[in-house]
C-alpha cells in the first residue's frame, strides 16, 4: 500500500493506474521542456537556485504514547540548476522526509519549498499536481508496475499528461535509448535485473522533462557494479539535460562517484554541508568523519595501527594522516620534501583517487621525531596545501 501510495502520488497517477479511465485535463505537453536551460551540464552557480529550502520543518504529531517527532528542523539549502547535490545521513535522519518535501508529497509544518521559483508548500492541490510533472523521482525499490512492459512503464506519465500514441512512442523510445535498454523495451519488471528496472525508472522520471530529479536510495538495492553504471548514467543525464539532481543515500561512495555538493543530515538538521572535496578534505562534524571514515582506504591499515603509540617518548617516527586535494594532489610532494629537507619519509598506507574531477590523496606517512618536532617540514606540507594530522607514533 506503501509503495503504492509513494509511487501514485509522484508520478500524479490514481493509486492503480491502469484502471484509470482519463487521463487529467490540466496538462501541457512539452512546456516543461519548453523551458529547459540552453547550455545544460555543469552547475551554473550564478544562474539562480533551482531548490530552495528555508528554515524548513516538518513535525509528526505525537501519536498514541509516543512523543511529536521533528523529522525536519528549520533546514534551509540552496541548490543552483544543473547541481548534483547529495544528502548523506543514518536511519532515520530525515532523509526520505526532506525528499518528500521537495516534490510535495510531505508538507512542511514550517517553512518554503522553493523549486523553480514556484513555493510549493503553498500551491493547492492542482497547481501542485501542475508542478509536481517538473519533478521527476527515482525509488530505491524501482516502483515499477509489473503488468506494463518497460515501454509502457515509461509512457505512463506520458499517458497521464494526454500526449498522442505517436508522440508518446517518440519520446519512449528516446528515453530507453539514452538510459540504454532500447532492446529492452517489450521486457517486462520480472524479466529485468535491478539494474535495468532502475534505467526504466530514471527514464519514466524523466519522461514529462523534469528540470528536477530526486533519488531516495536509489542505488542501495544494487551491487557496486551495477551501482557504479547508474550513477554514472545520472552523471550523464545531469550533463546532457542540466536536470538538477538531489540524492539521499548512507553511503559516502554514492556521494563520492557524482556529487557537486553534499550536506549531511542529522536528527532534521543540516550540520554540515560543502562541495565534496571540501568535505572530504576537511570533515568538521564527528557524523562525516563517520561516514568518511567507512570509505575503504581511509582506515589507519591494520598493521600499522597495531603498532601506534599514543606517547611519543622513545618514538623514532611520527606517523601523520596527510589529505591533499586538487592541484596539491597531483604533485610529487613527498618526494621533493624528502629531498629538499634530507628526510626519510616512509609511506605507511592510504588512498589516491578522484573525487568528481579533482584528484585526492590520503596519505599515511612516517617521518623521523626530530624531523616534525620544531623542523620545517609542518610548515613546507600546509604551504603546498596539505591538511596534516599527527594520528601517532611508532
Ligand atoms: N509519517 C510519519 N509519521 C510519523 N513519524 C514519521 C513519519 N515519517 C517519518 N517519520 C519519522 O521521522 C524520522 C525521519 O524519517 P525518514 O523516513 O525521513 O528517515 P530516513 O533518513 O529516510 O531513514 P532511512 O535511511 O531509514 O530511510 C524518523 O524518526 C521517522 O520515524
Ligand atoms: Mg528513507
Amino acid at each position: 500500500m506503501m509503495l503504492h501510495d509513494t509511487i501514485a502520488a509522484a508520478l500524479d497517477a490514481p493509486l492503480f493506474p491502469e484502471a484509470a479511465a482519463a487521463p487529467p485535463p490540466a496538462l501541457q505537453p512539452g512546456a516543461a521542456a519548453a523551458e529547459r536551460p540552453g547550455t545544460p551540464g555543469a552547475p551554473s552557480g550564478g544562474g539562480g537556485a533551482s531548490i530552495v529550502l528555508r528554515d524548513v520543518s516538518r513535525v509528526f504529531p505525537a501519536r498514541g504514547g509516543d512523543a511529536p517527532v521533528a523529522a525536519l528542523d528549520s533546514i534551509s539549502i540552496a541548490i543552483p540548476q544543473g547541481e548534483i547535490y547529495g544528502v548523506i545521513g543514518r536511519s532515520g535522519a530525515g532523509k526520505s522526509t526532506l525528499i518528500r518535501t521537495i516534490n510535495g508529497l510531505e508538507r512542511p509544518t514550517g517553512g518554503d519549498v522553493v523549486v523553480d521559483g514556484v513555493a510549493i508548500n503553498r500551491l493547492g492541490d492542482a497547481a501542485l499536481r501542475d508542478q509536481r510533472r517538473r519533478i521527476g523521482m527515482i525509488f530505491q525499490h524501482f516502483n515499477l508496475l509489473s503488468s506494463r512492459s518497460a515501454f509502457d512503464n515509461v509512457a505512463l506519465p506520458l499517458e497521464l499528461a494526454g500526449l498522442s500514441r505517436k508522440a508518446i512512442g517518440e519520446k519512449v523510445l528516446g528515453l530507453l535509448d539514452l538510459v540504454g535498454l532500447a532492446d529492452k523495451k517489450d521486457r517486462y519488471p520480472i524479466e529485468l535485473s535491478g539494474g535495468q528496472k532502475q534505467r526504466v525508472g530514471i527514464a519514466r522520471a524523466l519522461a514529462t522533462d523534469p528540470r528536477v530529479l530526486l533519488s531516495d536510495e536509489a542505488t542501495s538495492a544494487l551491487d557496486p557494479e551495477t551501482t557504479r553504471s547508474i550513477l554514472r548514467l545520472l552523471a550523464e543525464v545531469n550533463a546532457r539535460l542540466g536536470v538538477t539532481i538531489v540524492l539521499i543515500t548512507h553511503e559516502m561512495t554514492v556521494i563520492k562517484e557524482i556529487c557537486h555538493r553534499v550536506g549531511v543530515i542529522e536528527a532534521g538538521r543540516i550540520i554540515e554541508e560543502g562541495l565534496v572535496c571540501e568535505v572530504f578534505a576537511h570533515p568538521r562534524t564527528t557524523t562525516a568523519r563517520a561516514f568518511i571514515g567507512s570509505l575503504p582506504g581511509r582506515e589507519v591499515p591494520p598493521a600499522l595501527a597495531g603498532r601506534l603509540r599514543a606517547d611519543p617518548a622513545g618514538a623514532a617516527q611520527t606517523v601523520l594522516r596527510l589529505t591533499l586535494t586538487g592541484a596539491a594532489a597531483g604533485q610529487p610532494l613527498v618526494t621533493r620534501l624528502a629531498r629538499e629537507l634530507g628526510i626519510d619519509i616512509c609511506l605507511l598506507g592510504g588512498q589516491i583517487d578522484s573525487i568528481g574531477a579533482l584528484p585526492f590523496a590520503l596519505l599515511y606517512v612516517g617521518v623521523p621525531a626530530g624531523a616534525w618536532a620544531g623542523g620545517p617540514l609542518r610548515a613546507r606540507l600546509e604551504a603546498a596545501g596539505a591538511t596534516t594530522e599527527v594520528i601517532g607514533h611508532v
